[in-house]
């Protein structure tokens, strides 16, 4: 692996205030990459600059709700803005309740969950496209998730619709724009311990239900995902499209 793969690139990660974001933040500003911090945490956007600058990587930050459109289109200006390009997307804030059969999500919940997970994700491609097809180019990966996307999980109603949707709006993407160079796939982790699943890794009968199946006998950690990201976002993956890579310590096969 060079450790300069996105030198002088400008990058957007979204919900990189914490977790999986945060980390994948991190290390693409390690391998040279001028990054966006978007989130609506100023305070954990604050922290993940700061942790990105204390290794004399460039970052900063811009405060945006991924679920406002508006919010969007001005992320992607501040991008160009600041560093004069946009290379790679990563869309990656998520919000969903914990929890939640069907009949006892309420219908705000479902919206925002939809709206926030998954909506965003269109806004992200819908803002970044056109600047990405004037510079002849560029990259997008979502964060999707092996939950709608190759196994059930209980209690999780909205959010497996909205992850089954950011698959289906992955290959959409790189079938309308790839013949015009822009690469468009999908991250799917399995269990990883962020902030998020902190709550889960309290409740035993969950914790069970979450690591007994997998083959790698650990939790995945947001390293895990930031490296998957990473591959797709380079041009070592330049013959991916369209794709969902699953990193889920082998749960799904199992
Ligand atoms: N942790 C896991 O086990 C796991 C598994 C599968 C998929 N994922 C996916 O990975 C991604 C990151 O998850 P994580 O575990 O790091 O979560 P996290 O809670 O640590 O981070 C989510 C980030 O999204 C931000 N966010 C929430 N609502 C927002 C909004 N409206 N606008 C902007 N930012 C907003 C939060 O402030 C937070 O910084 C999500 O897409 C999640 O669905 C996580």
């Amino acid at each position: 692996m060079t450790a300069d793969r996105f030198a002088g690139k400008a990058v957007i990660v979204t919900g990189a205030a914490s977790g999986i974001g945060r980390q994948t933040a991190v290390a693409f500003a390690l391998e040279g990459a001028n990054v966006l911090i978007a989130d609506l945490d100023a305070d954990g956007s604050a922290e993940t600059v700061a942790e990105i600058e204390r290794t004399g990587g460039t970052a900063s930050a811009f405060t945006v709700d991924v679920s406002d459109e508006h919010g969007v289109a001005a992320m992607v200006e501040t991008c160009v803005d600041r560093y004069r390009s946009l290379d790679v997307l990563h869309n990656n804030a998520y919000w969903a309740p914990l929890y939640r059969p069907v009949t006892e999500t309420s219908t705000d919940e479902w919206n925002r969950t939809i709206a926030v997970t998954l909506t965003s994700v269109f806004f992200g491609c819908k803002y970044a496209i056109p600047v990405m097809l004037e510079a002849g180019g560029g990259v997008i990966v979502n964060t999707a998730s092996v939950a709608g996307h190759m196994v059930g999980s209980p209690k999780f109603a909205a959010y497996m619709a909205a992850k089954g949707g950011v698959v289906q709006l992955t290959r959409s993407v790189a079938m309308d724009y790839g013949r015009r160079g822009i690469r468009c796939n999908a991250v799917c982790p399995g269990f990883i311990e962020t902030p998020a699943t902190a709550p889960l890794m309290a409740d035993a009968e969950r914790v069970e239900f979450l690591l007994g199946k997998l083959l790698v006998a650990r939790p995945g950690q947001p390293a895990d995902i930031a490296a998957a990201v990473l591959y797709l976002a380079s041009d070592e993956s330049s013959f991916m499209t369209g794709q969902t890579l699953v990193v889920d310590g082998g749960r799904s096969i199992n």
